[in-house]
């Protein structure tokens, strides 16, 4: 993993990637946590597709924000390699500098993408105005995932 101080050590793209899940952030249906999550996925083909999370009286009915983008990626761009995902937290929940990193369910998520279109996902995280972290692909979070070989009928 790597670390960077600022944005402006990012590639152009990076940083827009990173601006665009800061943005998606502010738009968060998160009354019951008030923790504002914001993601942003970068694809082949050009397009940023964003997404925040959203959630629910009962509480497990939610979602996060990384799996609202990659799903929505999933249905809008069938076919489209996912070639970076950012995700930027903050205040007034967010505290210090350290990013939040995805949670189980999303890293369970988004290596089913990464695995299925053959070529890494890197990922981008921030804590709104602290350092970045980069990952080079999902596998660098969940190693030893679980996949569909391990079902023994594909
Ligand atoms: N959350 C995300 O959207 N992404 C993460 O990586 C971690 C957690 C959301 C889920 C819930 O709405 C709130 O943050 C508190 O857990």
């Amino acid at each position: 993993m790597l670390v960077f101080q600022s944005r402006e050590e990012l590639s152009q793209i990076e940083q827009k990637l990173l601006q665009a899940a800061t943005t998606a952030r502010m738009d968060a249906y998160a009354p019951y946590s008030n923790f504002k999550v914001g993601a942003a996925l970068l694809l082949d083909n050009g397009e940023l597709v964003t997404g925040n999370n959203q959630e629910n009286a009962s509480y497990p009915a939610g979602l996060c924000a990384e799996r609202v983008a990659v799903f929505q990626a999933g249905s809008r761009f069938p076919g489209s390699v996912i070639q970076a995902i950012a995700v930027c937290v903050g205040p007034p929940k967010g505290t210090g500098d350290s990013p939040a990193a995805p949670c189980g369910n999303c890293r369970q998520a988004l290596i089913e993408y990464e695995q299925r279109q053959g070529s890494p996902i890197s990922l981008l995280m921030q804590m709104e105005n602290a350092a970045v972290y980069k990952c080079s692909s999902i596998a660098d979070i969940l190693p030893m995932a679980f996949n569909s070989s391990f079902l023994g009928d594909s």
